[in-house]
């Protein structure tokens, strides 16, 4: 796993976008596994930007989300086919068909999870899945104690989480209880992951996840155990990192990064 840790949460969101880039120009048929969420809103306005600008070509890429509600169906606002709609996919030229988010309207619910798994797994897999990280250490869905060789299935919403996605349902009432998520091990299986968190309020939790035991408790620190494992992140959210000093090198000295420094 390398860390990386940026001035500002712009910056962190541009750099992640310009490794998701990169990926695309070098492989323009990539399969995209895609997150939701307030930290990765300015990741997709600079791939939009990216794509008007430079010219950064969708047209053969497909998509995976890592989850969905249970029960909204895509026109709701809080859905994530929804989010991905308006916050990337109506910006860009993906081919729709091409993009997919689990159906949290399924009628046969375990069905939908095992046809989720197959559609990637014939896709080729996920070249490259993009992460966020909840208050309390998911990723996806993947509530504390969620299993770390999970797959994709519907999970029970930890109260933490309710109380922090509640915002964008006008309260924790209204919000649904369960979600279809990627396992943790669906997870582990793309080639690359990359996970962007910003801010103070996930400083300690990031810490936990990064520098903290391997272990179910924190669904993130699983990322320890993944081959290829990107973890950017800002100032604000880099606080309560230990190691500091080494990330900081192996950035600033690795050549793999060199055409992303600025
Ligand atoms: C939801 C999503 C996660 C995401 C998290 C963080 O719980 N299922 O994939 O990482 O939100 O959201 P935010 O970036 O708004 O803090």
């Amino acid at each position: 796993m390398e860390v990386i840790i940026q001035p500002t949460r712009e910056a962190a969101a541009l750099l992640t976008a310009k490794i998701i880039a990169a990926e695309v120009r070098k492989n323009p048929a990539a399969v995209l596994g895609l997150a939701t969420g307030a930290t990765v809103e300015p990741v997709y306005t600079n791939l939009i930007e990216m794509h008007h600008k430079e010219g950064l070509d969708f047209s053969l890429c497909k998509t995976f989300n890592l989850d969905e509600y249970v029960g909204l169906n895509g026109d709701h606002p809080a859905s994530y086919r929804y989010f991905m709609n308006t916050h990337l996919f109506d910006h860009i030229n993906i081919d729709k068909r091409n993009t997919h988010i689990p159906n949290g309207m399924a009628s046969d619910l375990k069905a939908e999870c095992l046809e989720y798994e197959e559609a990637i797994w014939n896709a080729g897999g996920i070249d490259i899945q993009l992460l966020g990280i909840g208050l309390d250490g998911h990723i996806g869905f993947n509530e504390p104690m969620s299993s770390l060789q999970s797959r994709t299935r519907v999970k029970q919403l930890n109260p933490i989480t309710i109380r922090q996605n509640a915002g964008y349902f006008g309260g924790p009432d209204k919000m649904p209880r369960r979600a279809i998520t990627m396992g943790v091990g669906t997870i582990l299986d793309s080639q690359r992951c990359i996970m962007l968190a910003t801010g103070a309020s996930k400083a300690e939790i990031l810490a936990e996840a990064i520098e903290g035991p391997f272990c179910a408790k924190v669904t993130a620190s699983a990322l320890q155990w993944h081959r290829h494992a990107v973890v950017i992140v800002d100032e604000n959210c880099a606080l309560h990192l230990k190691n500091r000093e080494y990330y900081d090198w192996s950035f600033n000295h690795q050549p793999e990064w060199a055409p992303f420094r600025t």
